[in-house]
């Protein structure tokens, strides 16, 4: 029993890090995805990557170099040009529900400024942009009529990036749901799967001209957990049974929506998901009930998501909770996937007692989330040998810092290492055989950071939210450098 209390509070302490902040140590050899001399495995028919030298990594001359952004975080124009509203708005409308009472009613002004921060991205040397589309906007009730001036806009954002030279990566889903849903039962009602495969459809019939790269849901553990758990998101409901009935339904929902999105594309597109996935690791490498309890936490925070949807398969103990699981249901989940895109921000640690926090020698970002780049590596190289080789984008990775603006520059120093050591890890990756396509920072420019509003910085570009104005940190300095040689240094 004690063990299974502390096995809850490490899958809290590992994938809830937005609220607990992350526990951390010294890298453990022997844990998952590592071979015994601390190196992880690497898929034996893979061919090594050569590299210029061994101080340095060149990256396929394709790889993509992205920011993201999402829809809410930074569009603002909440409720301008027949958008409807969505479950953010009203729970960032709630007192209480977001840091300071601070709304993405504003945000980046992205709705208005987009023209000019695709600019920047162009400047910053970036060939990608991640943004999503948000349902009401285009649907303000996600359901029936679509709205002309939404569908508009998204065409202005996919041009805008077609004529820099960026190419569009599209999230359909990125967290906020049409309100008018929402009153129906939200992501617990299934019909809401339809209405979103219908939506998908719809874009790829407007878009799909023009937008290969196609992402259903970002980080449905988000939405099932922190919307429906815990509350800690929009729609604030305290449910565990509902939270575990909505995280088969978001996959559901991605299934049926791939489905429908293949059947209208008039060209070829890449349709994926995008995972917030870590590894845990043994807080004492040579402790047999950490090993196996990080063995534990692999199985079920990854295998409830990677097994239905590349085996068509959930846990034994992650179906039981599942209120409605219909005889087909895996079938739909299982559609090909032709990428993956991992969120990565910190690893998670498996220990059979409490874990200090902070733990000595390690060190935080401003969320309390622990800096552990090896990790990542770890990460990929384990999910690209256990699923058949998919293809791997590295879909968010970055860092908040309290920033300190001085005239023209932000010396974001901590920022940088951040990146730039994951950015290594990345390259070491590939060098080892592991052929990750692509890494997208989070975030082109600091945004509306969910229950935290304001008070959280994660962009490489500076946001004076008074005026609006943009200023590229030192971290986005590096960034555009590394994405214009397409190379970084493999010294630490
Ligand atoms: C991820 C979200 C993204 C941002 C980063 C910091 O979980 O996908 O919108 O909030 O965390």
């Amino acid at each position: 029993m004690i063990r299974t209390i502390r096995e809850v509070m490490s899958f809290l302490r590992s994938l809830a890090c937005k609220i607990f902040g992350c526990g951390s140590a010294q890298n453990t050899a022997g844990s998952p995805g590592q071979a015994s001399d601390g190196e992880p495995h690497v898929a034996q028919e893979e061919k090594k990557v050569e590299t210029q030298s061994d101080d340095e990594f060149v990256f396929p001359k394709d790889f993509v170099w992205g920011t993201g952004t999402s829809s809410y975080q930074v569009e603002g124009a909440w409720n301008v040009d027949g958008k409807g509203e969505s479950i953010w708005d009203r729970f960032s409308h709630t007192p209480g529900k977001v840091k300071n009472g601070d709304t993405g009613d504003v945000a980046c002004d992205h709705y208005n400024r987009f023209a000019e921060d695709i600019l920047l991205a162009k400047r910053l040397n970036l060939n990608s942009y991640r943004f999503s589309i948000a349902w009401p906007r285009l649907q303000p009730n996600g359901r029936g009529e679509f709205n002309q001036h939404g569908l508009d806009f998204y065409d202005r954002i996919v041009d805008a990036c077609l004529q820099n030279g960026i190419t569009p990566f599209i999230t359909l889903y990125h967290w906020d749901l049409p309100q008018a849903l929402e009153d129906e039962g939200g992501w617990g009602n299934r019909e809401v799967c339809e209405l979103f495969a219908a939506y998908a459809a719809k874009c790829v019939e407007r878009y799909g001209d023009r937008v290969k790269h196609w992402t259903t849901f970002n980080e449905p553990w988000c939405t099932s957990f922190l919307g429906y758990e815990n509350g800690y998101h929009a729609p604030g409901k305290k449910d565990p049974k509902l939270a575990a009935q909505v995280a088969h339904n978001l996959l559901l929902a991605h299934g049926m929506a791939a489905q429908a999105m293949r059947k209208v594309a008039k060209e070829p597109i890449e349709v994926g998901i995008v995972l917030n996935l870590s590894i845990t690791e043994p807080f004492h490498a040579d402790d047999p009930e950490d090993v196996k309890l990080a063995e534990a936490a692999w199985r079920r925070d990854c295998g409830a998501y990677l097994d239905p949807l590349y085996r068509g398969t959930y846990p034994a103990d992650h179906a039981a909770k599942i209120g409605d699981l219909r005889d087909g249901d895996l079938k739909i989940i299982n559609q090909k996937l032709d990428f993956l895109g991992i969120n990565f921000y910190s690893r998670g640690i498996a220990c059979k007692t409490d874990l200090p926090y902070p733990i000595p020698g390690s060190s935080y970002t401003a969320m309390g989330w622990e800096v552990s780049p090896w990790a990542l590596r770890g990460l990929l190289i384990r999910i690209y040998n256990e699923y058949g080789h998919p293809k791997l984008y590295v879909t968010e990775n970055g860092a908040s810092y309290d920033d300190v603006i001085n005239g023209e520059t932000v010396a974001d120093t901590k920022r940088l290492d951040y990146i730039r050591e994951h950015v290594r890890q990345v390259a070491l990756t590939i060098k080892s055989g592991v052929p990750i396509q692509g890494y997208f920072a989070w975030s082109l420019m600091d945004n509306f950071e969910w229950a935290e509003g304001y008070s959280r910085r994660f962009g490489i570009v500076y946001v004076d939210f008074e005026t609006q104005k943009r200023t590229v940190k030192d971290s986005g300095h590096w960034f555009a450098n590394a994405a214009k040689q397409n190379r970084v240094s493999l010294k630490t």
